[in-house]
């Protein structure tokens, strides 16, 4: 194995306490991790760190009025759903945390753009966790789509003393980072990696930092220079102010302080593995991929539902349900027995009830969450892996077939693509998502109606109704969480009718607190703001819009502002709107129903 030095015994709390406590010696404020549904609704998930300071990144906010600094730290929970299929092996990862580094607008003295990135990230590695430079290889922008090389991250690496010789360069996809989404902040970036030893590296004479072959070079750090914005067109534009977002996969740095080949080594997932060997009465050493697979995966659960994610067809939603049910088949093919998931919960509670104390708040809601969808899904899947095996028999599984085995079975397609690979026959993918297509709008036939607005005829109860639509969208996303969605509305003179995503029939109490909050903010005579801009600019602001609909490049945003000019709601709306929500009345909830799975609608009035 390879020595990396006095670190060795660290734990992985000890190296996230390190890092925080370094910045935050540098002058750093130390932010707490966002949650894992970003407020952005045009990305599922918070897959970076920076996401919750885009707006600050973009000159829209002002991070010395709101944090009375420009510089912030922070340990970010991040879920990534790109590497699914690829964990198992040593690096990959859905759930993880990234920690990071931030320079909002270069600073007074210009210092803390590269210079500053660069001598902390080197004096953090070398001098803090004494690992030695020699150890170290840099890659740099090499330059394309009109974003020049780097010429300048090169110089600062080699008067930090890097020898050029460990300092190369990549393009586009290996060296600029971002946007998040479509559209946003990004740059240019500079990363390190270390360098494990020739052992464990290919023999090829080219073998360096991002070799395909193999994985001597582990990436520790990703120093982003944070200078552009990219457009709705795909044009990177000059930001206005030059930032630095940086990142750590912590996982990483820990498999590698703790020398470890993988992050499933460390402990970040022995408790997990140690439960899973006593459960199972088989060795990790084994049926390593399973084993990682199951830890990885009850990591991502756990941590969604303590969003208030639920298992369901949808969004994320989906997701969830995904990662349940395949970790249900891994147990079952390692022979473990129902509600094996609530030994693994409880394990990731214990890990991570200091750093996330929401985890060990939520941990009985957890637990109900994965007994349920392990209820269903156990019903079916026996049979379901039956049919399977038969339709397999015919060399490919057809679109129809795999749509069966998912309307019928509760397969998402993801598993049955698993299982057809495990037997190398195909799947029309193609085809199943057709089928599933059509499915979907003859289930929500009815349930649709396009966004708009109540239009220039619209009465002055109908526009009541449109505010109060906007009121209730909002209170559903406070009370119920941020998976809330608009799928429709229907607003006439007599009511309003809101179709959204949830999964569950809400409860009294939540129906109760959904009504007191709006009525609240009636009573509070909040006023109703109209501004007309990009809708790009509408989105990155934060104002909430429905993904159904195409918008014209300049749209109206309608805001509900308290007295002080806190935003409540914000939409791209057509409206029109009330000025002030005190012209309202008292809203009240007829009627709260599913219309299609994960699918509910209520119906509201205005008295
Ligand atoms: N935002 C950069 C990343 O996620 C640091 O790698």
């Amino acid at each position: 194995m390879f020595k990396i030095g006095k670190t060795k015994k660290m734990s992985s709390e000890k190296i996230k306490k390190k890092f925080l406590k370094f910045f935050k010696k540098k002058g750093h404020k130390i932010i707490p991790s966002s949650s894992l549904l970003p407020r952005d609704a045009t990305v599922l998930f918070t897959t970076a760190g920076m996401q919750q300071f885009t707006l600050y990144l973009q000159g829209e906010k002002n991070s010395k009025k709101d944090f009375k600094t420009k510089h912030l730290t922070s340990c970010q929970k991040c879920f990534r759903t790109d590497d699914i299929e690829e964990v198992g092996d040593d690096t990959h990862h859905t759930f993880f945390e990234m920690l990071g580094n931030w320079s909002i607008g270069q600073d007074s003295k210009g210092k803390y753009f590269k210079k500053g990135a660069i001598k902390y990230a080197l004096e953090f590695l070398v001098d803090c966790l004494e690992i030695k430079k020699e150890k170290l290889s840099i890659t740099i922008f090499k330059g394309d789509k009109g974003v020049p090389k780097d010429d300048t991250a090169r110089e600062i690496w080699q008067k930090n003393g890097i020898l050029p010789e460990k300092i190369s360069e990549f393009g586009v996809k290996d060296n600029f980072w971002g946007p998040v989404g479509k559209t946003g902040p990004c740059g240019p970036c500079s990363e390190i990696f270390y360098d494990r030893g020739e052992e464990f590296g290919c023999k090829d004479a080219k073998c360096g930092p991002n070799c395909p072959n193999c994985n001597r070079f582990v990436e520790i750090w990703n120093l982003v220079f944070m200078e552009y914005i990219k457009d709705e067109e795909g044009l990177y534009n000059p930001l206005s102010q030059k930032n630095i977002d940086t990142g750590i996969g912590f996982e990483r740095i820990v498999s590698l302080l703790q020398e470890k080949k993988s992050a499933y080594e460390t402990d970040l997932f022995l408790p997990i593995i140690k439960e899973l060997e006593r459960i199972s009465n088989k060795t990790y050493k084994e049926n390593k991929k399973i084993f990682r697979i199951l830890a990885d995966h009850i990591r991502a659960i756990v941590f969604l539902a303590a969003e208030g994610v639920f298992p369901s067809n949808v969004e994320q939603g989906y997701i969830l349900r995904r990662l349940l049910r395949r970790s249900i088949r891994y147990g079952k093919l390692l022979g473990l027995e129902n509600g094996f998931m609530v030994f693994l919960t409880k394990k990731v509670v214990e890990i991570y009830s200091d750093s996330y104390p929401e985890v060990k708040q939520k941990e009985l809601e957890i637990i109900e969450i994965i007994k349920k969808e392990e209820d269903k899904f156990k019903k079916t899947l026996e049979k379901g892996l039956r049919q399977f095996e038969k339709i397999s028999k015919k060399g490919k599984i057809s679109d129809m077939d795999a749509f069966h085995l998912y309307d019928t079975y509760g397969f998402p397609l993801e598993l049955t693509k698993e299982l057809a690979e495990e037997k190398d026959i195909t799947v029309d993918e193609e085809g199943f998502r057709k089928a599933f297509k059509k499915h979907q709008e003859i289930s929500r036939a009815g349930a649709e109606k396009k966004f708009g607005g109540v239009g220039k005829n619209a009465t002055r109860e109908a526009t009541k109704l449109h505010t109060a639509t906007h009121l209730l969208h909002q209170s559903l996303r406070e009370v119920l969480g941020l998976r809330v969605r608009q799928m429709g509305s229907d607003v006439t003179s007599v009511r309003l009718r809101f179709d959204f995503s949830y999964p569950e029939k809400l409860t009294v109490e939540q129906k109760q607190e959904i009504e007191n909050m709006i009525n609240q903010k009636i009573r509070d005579g909040m006023k109703v703001k109209k501004e007309e801009m990009l809708y790009r600019k509408a989105i990155e602001s934060g104002a909430l819009a429905f993904f159904k609909e195409k918008y014209p490049e300049r749209v109206n945003v309608y805001s509900i502002l308290d007295s002080s000019g806190n935003v409540f709601s914000k939409e791209v709306c057509a409206g029109p709107h009330v000025n002030n929500t005190e012209e309202l009345g008292h809203f009240k909830i007829l009627k709260e129903k599913s219309i299609a799975a994960g699918i509910r609608r209520i119906r509201a009035i205005l008295e």
